[in-house]
């Protein structure tokens, strides 16, 4: 691979960067500044290092978010800040983009990744992956939500939900709700075909992995591959905490 496309894809720079670094010799490959942006290295066994700091090759990054209310995920926005924004010069590069996406006031656990094809496998409707989310209702919870919610409900004027499971918890205002689709305003359009009203929503865990407890609101950290795995992993597991 060449090493202007390597430090790009790595860092986030733009090509045209990587080439001013490289004229600084700012871009070190085995020990020794590198002269022109079409050297070839083996990003699996030599050694970069890009404006003094090693890098640590990935083919492709996994990051959690712990998503704040007030952003978007989306890649680009005129009105709002993005996801995207809220990622660590460390944990930049190239071709990163929120996998499925939350409301606006939507808090909670945001996949984000360069990897296409995996996200195109984890958003199939195929794929089944569950979402489990924490949901504060307008009006208390009724005991009937629990059938009506697993029957596979019909919301709007006809859009037939596949079978959903809620949780209820201690407090009738708060449910865990786990869907393994991902309709536009899913949750919140469920709740309303149920009598109710959503007024505040966090997702918790996709897959088998949930909302790491410890990372908090607005911040992100790299996903490892094992965890990776675990989106597919068999899911129906223990929520991570009681809202
Ligand atoms: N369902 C919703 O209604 N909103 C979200 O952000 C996620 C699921």
């Amino acid at each position: 691979m060449r090493i202007d496309k390597f430090a790009a894809e790595q860092t986030g720079i733009s090509r045209a960067d990587a080439k001013a670094m490289i004229k600084k010799r700012q871009i070190i490959v085995n020990g020794s500044p590198v002269m022109s942006g079409d050297v070839h290295i083996d990003p699996e066994k030599d050694e970069i290092i890009i404006g003094g700091k090693y890098i640590n090759y990935r083919e492709h990054l996994y990051i959690m978010l712990n998503k704040p209310a007030g952003t978007v995920c989306a890649v680009k926005d005129e009105l709002s800040p993005t996801v995207l924004e809220l990622i660590p010069p460390e944990l930049r590069r190239k071709g990163l983009f929120p996998a499925g996406r939350l409301d606006k006031d939507t808090e909670g656990f945001v996949f984000i990744t360069d990897d296409g094809a995996l996200a195109h496998r984890m958003l199939s409707p195929r794929s089944h992956v569950e979402k489990e989310y924490e949901v504060t209702l307008e009006k208390p919870s009724e005991d009937g939500y629990k059938e009506l919610f697993a029957s596979g409900m019909t919301i709007d004027r006809g859009e037939k939900c596949l079978p959903a499971e809620i949780i209820f918890t201690e407090d009738r205002h708060k449910v865990r709700l786990i869907i393994c689709e991902g309709k536009y305003h899913q949750v919140k359009r469920m709740m309303e075909a149920a009598g109710n009203r959503v007024t505040f929503l966090r997702r918790i865990r996709i897959g088998g992995l949930p909302l790491d407890p410890d990372l908090p609101l607005g911040r992100c950290r790299e996903i490892m591959h094992k965890e990776v795995a675990q989106i597919y992993a068999k899911q129906k597991q223990n929520s991570p905490r009681n809202f």
